[in-house]
């Protein structure tokens, strides 16, 4: 059977790449799709694909008015949560794949997504590599007891930390807290050199030009260091196959998951 898709974000950097693989996908059609510049176009128009012809609407509302199976979330963090409640409310499933949602955010939507009985899927990062970095980064954790994150992305990236890191540090917490020898707040001079501290661990977010988004984990026990690092190039492309998987698998649960290897074959 046909999931019928609405992509909100359709015409953005990583929106864009995604609507051409479902273009492609025998099994997905693109019904509708959201961006507020390019509204009441057709997206094949704007992307240069022959015969795509989803209508874009100037909101998630607007577009939720032509009946969908799967939202897909892929716009900015300040209208992700508000999208995606709308979406739950009309009954589809959800997947997000914008960054900057909080634990508590994702915690109401599990609610909501609980109470309309669709799933939602969050996942901070679509790409196969960096699920394989959150595997072995939670092997590590299980054996090195100290550990903490630098989340690298570009100067113009809002939010931070990053989706990737988000989920990370929330995995990690799962396996276990790392020891800190000396508390944050006994730190001598500013405490915020030492970074930002996510589900018990420490994040640091470096923000400058000429990083998409790398991401690295660095355990260390005595005497020794282990580091697990992601680097993203300038495409879009290692998002997609992801995105495609998330797309056909959500309507698998009931309620929120989150991270791509939540719905993958292990
Ligand atoms: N999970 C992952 O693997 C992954 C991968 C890449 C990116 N991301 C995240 O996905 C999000 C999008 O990234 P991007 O680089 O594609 O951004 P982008 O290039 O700025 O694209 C944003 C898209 O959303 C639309 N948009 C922006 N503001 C909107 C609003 N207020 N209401 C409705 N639509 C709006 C834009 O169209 P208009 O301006 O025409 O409205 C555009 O289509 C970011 O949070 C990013 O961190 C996640």
């Amino acid at each position: 059977m046909t999931i019928r898709v609405c992509l909100a974000g359709a015409t953005g950097w990583a929106g864009a790449a995604l609507a051409k693989g479902i273009a492609q996908a025998d099994d997905l059609e693109l019904v509708a799709g959201v961006s507020r510049q390019h509204a009441g176009r057709r997206l094949g128009e704007v992307l240069g694909i022959p015969n795509l012809n989803t209508l874009l609407s100037s909101s998630a509302e607007e577009a939720l008015k032509t009946a969908c199976d799967v939202f897909v979330e892929y716009t900015r963090p300040e209208v992700a949560k508000a999208n995606v409640m709308a979406a739950i409310r009309q009954g589809a499933h959800v997947v997000i794949g914008t960054s900057g949602l909080t634990d508590q955010d994702l915690q109401e939507l599990d609610g909501l997504a609980r109470e309309h009985h669709v799933g939602v899927l969050a996942v901070g990062n679509f790409s196969f590599a960096t699920v394989v970095l959150t595997k072995c980064a939670e092997l590590a954790a299980k054996y090195l007891s100290q550990w903490e994150i630098v989340d690298y992305a570009s100067a113009s990236k809002p939010d931070a930390p990053s989706g990737t890191v988000r989920e990370l540090a929330y995995k990690l917490a799962q396996v276990r807290r790392p020891e800190i020898p000396i508390p944050i707040d006994q730190t001598q001079g500013p405490k915020e050199s030492r970074g930002a501290t996510l589900h018990g661990m420490q994040v640091h977010s470096v923000r400058l030009p000429g990083y998409v988004i790398s991401t690295e984990v660095i355990f260390c026990a005595l005497d020794e260091k282990l580091s697990v690092r992601y680097d993203a190039g300038s495409g879009p492309e290692p998002y997609v196959a992801g995105a495609l998987l998330a797309i056909r698998r959500v309507n698998s649960f009931v309620g929120l998951k989150r991270g791509l290897d939540s719905v993958m074959d292990w």
